[in-house]
């Protein structure tokens, strides 16, 4: 039967090439953030993908389902409580206008990331790849090297 395999084949084919794409994007937003990306470019991908910058932005705006029932409260509520902790997106800003980031708060993402707290298990489980995996942890430590030897001439006042 020609036409049914025809139609078999058009289906295969546009599952592989569904697949292909979804996995494509994947790789490149959680997996293989480096590759050809700078370390920076990298970083501000997974702050954005982990939601570092939804719940650590004293200036952002609240999430689409910030009114809906039970997600909402959690979510305003988690925001109020991670602005008050620090605010990554402040520190962002810091970084582009190429000011000084206190190293203090740099230490304190480092430490934030190695107990493996951040993003909340809260988050993660309601946005799946939201969650930092080892090579994200990684890209985040490098950031926060470079940015500490960049600050590093200016806190011995060269
Ligand atoms: C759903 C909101 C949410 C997301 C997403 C989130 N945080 Fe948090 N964060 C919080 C809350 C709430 C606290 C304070 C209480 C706690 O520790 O749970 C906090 C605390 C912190 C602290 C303070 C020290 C500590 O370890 O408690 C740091 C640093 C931090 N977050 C960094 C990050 C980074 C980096 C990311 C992204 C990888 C991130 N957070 C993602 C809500 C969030």
């Amino acid at each position: 039967m020609p036409t049914a395999m025809s139609t078999l084949k058009k289906i295969v084919l546009g599952i592989t090439i569904t697949v292909f794409t979804f996995i494509a994007t994947y790789r490149i937003i959680v997996l293989e953030p480096t590759k050809g990306l700078s370390t920076e470019v990298a970083f501000y991908a997974i702050i954005k993908n982990s939601g570092c910058i939804v719940c650590h932005n004293s200036q952002g705006q609240l999430p689409y389902y910030a009114n809906w029932p039970i997600v909402g409260k959690k979510i305003r509520e988690s925001i109020a409580k991670g602005v008050e902790e620090i605010d990554v997106k402040r520190l962002w800003l810091i970084h582009l206008s190429k000011e000084r980031i206190d190293s203090a708060a740099l230490t304190k993402i480092e430490r934030a990331i190695e107990q493996g707290h951040m993003p909340p298990f809260s988050y993660t489980i309601l946005r799946p790849g939201s969650a930092l995996n080892k090579k994200s942890k990684i890209i985040i430590k490098e950031w926060i090297e470079v940015e500490r030897e960049r600050l590093l001439p200016l806190e011995e006042g060269l």
